[in-house]
């Protein structure tokens, strides 16, 4: 959407703040032994606490009140009993919700206790590159140059992108035009962004596999060849200089 009056933006940091304290919360929360439906139930109380609904639920019907992908699952993994968090897991959670018809979306990834995987190249990656790419967003600059930018950073730190996940515009619904701001440069894509616009901006950086496949539950997007997937997504506005970043209370740079 694109924020007309004061009364919008105020909507639009509500519900950034309920989702960026939520997944904050939710990561403090993560223990070694714990399964991922119980991490998601916590994060389910904790958005009604704000009085929000989870979006997965409220647009697509997503079994789960966030979503939460481990090690190989770049996003959409469905919260389950089944999985059991290990030592040096690299976990994702992905938080949206909708509060008063305005939606937010925010998302990070961590390594659970002691890094024996040595995943912490992979998630600074993601965590820099997520930052440079806001720092370059303001109006009229191209789509498709702030998608070079992450994938030409990636490959400096010796990474790749994830071609077929993006992030998106966002605002009355979870997803919305701009429909896809991808991680590489889309020549396609002639899309520039625009003042006022509210987006959601996500990295997919990735040890090796450039695409992911979905499972045959319908949701959970994993890498074939066993790369592991990093994701660090705000909600912003674009303004004439700096965005402003609606979610910023998940300390996802600090993760
Ligand atoms: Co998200
Ligand atoms: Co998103």
């Amino acid at each position: 959407m694109s924020i007309k009056n004061e009364e919008e933006l105020e909507g639009l940091k509500a519900v950034g703040r309920a989702v960026a304290i939520t997944l904050k919360k939710m990561k403090e929360f993560t223990k070694i032994g714990m399964t991922t439906k119980e991490l998601d139930e916590y994060g389910g109380k904790l958005l009604a606490e704000f009085g929000a609904v989870s979006a997965p639920i409220k647009d697509y019907n997503f079994p789960g009140h966030t979503c939460i992908s481990i090690n190989h699952v770049a996003c959409h993994g469905i919260p389950t009993d089944n999985i059991i968090l290990k030592e040096g897991d690299l976990v994702n959670i992905d938080v949206s919700a909708a509060l008063n018809g305005y939606y937010g979306d925010n998302g990070g990834s961590f390594v659970l206790g002691e890094d024996i995987h040595n995943h912490a190249p992979l998630v600074k990656a993601s965590q820099e590159i997520l930052q440079m790419a806001i720092s370059k967003i303001k109006d009229g600059v191209r789509i498709s140059n702030v998608g070079g930018l992450i994938e030409k950073e990636a490959k400096r730190r010796g990474f790749n992108v994830i071609k077929n996940l993006c992030g998106h515009g966002i605002g009355r619904k979870l997803h919305e035009p701009p429909t896809e701001i991808a991680n590489y440069r889309d020549r396609f894509n002639t899309q520039r962004f625009r003042k006022n616009s509210v987006i959601a901006l996500e990295t997919f950086i990735s040890t090796k596999s450039k695409y992911v496949h979905q499972m045959e539950d319908g949701w959970t997007m994993k890498t074939k060849d066993n790369s592991f997937v990093t994701q660090h997504e705000h909600t912003l506005v674009v303004t004439d200089g700096l965005p402003i970043i609606l979610t910023e209370e998940n300390g996802v740079f600090e993760f």
